[in-house]
């Protein structure tokens, strides 16, 4: 595990950008964090490291925002709204999984309820975001 502390969301999405430009099609990212941790802003940072321009907004009213343009396509996740194991079972995440290109999953530890490992592995990357301060948080995360 790597250890990141930020200070900004500006810093907090370099880290993303960062990360981004290490990853290979295949690659999923499971965020976890409580709300305000800055889950959405270091998926902005990923969408910027692989070259999408198109504005980052969690996916409110669907499971998914698709985002092509950049070097790898990405998909974005947000568990939030699901909160059974059946909910999450029927969401359709599975394709996202092993993505035709890279995923960002919000919420990621929900991916358990739904009966999914939340474990590393050769296309899994976790990322932990905690909340220090009003604008510090520490992050950790898998290497990749
Ligand atoms: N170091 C930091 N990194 C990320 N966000 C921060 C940081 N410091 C303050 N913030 C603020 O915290 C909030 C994070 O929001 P967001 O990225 O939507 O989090 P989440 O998706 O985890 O709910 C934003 O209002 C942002 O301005
Ligand atoms: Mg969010």
């Amino acid at each position: 595990m790597a250890t990141f502390t930020s200070h900004s969301p500006q810093e907090t999405e370099a880290l993303g950008e960062q990360l981004a430009r290490a990853a290979t099609a295949g690659l999923v990212f499971g965020l976890s964090g409580d709300l305000g941790a800055g889950k959405t802003s270091l998926v902005r940072g990923l969408a910027r490291g692989l070259g999408i321009t198109t504005r980052v907004h969690s996916p409110t009213f669907t499971l998914v925002n698709e985002y092509p343009g950049g070097r790898l396509k990405l998909f974005h996740l947000d568990l939030y709204r699901l909160e059974t194991p059946d909910q999450l079972r029927s969401a359709g995440i599975e394709e996202f999984l092993s993505p035709d290109g890279v995923t960002v999953i919000e919420w990621a530890e929900r991916l358990e309820l739904g009966g999914w490992k939340f474990t590393p592995g050769r296309n899994f990357v976790r990322v932990n975001l905690a909340l220090v301060s009003e604008t510090e948080r520490l992050i950790t995360y898998d290497g990749l």
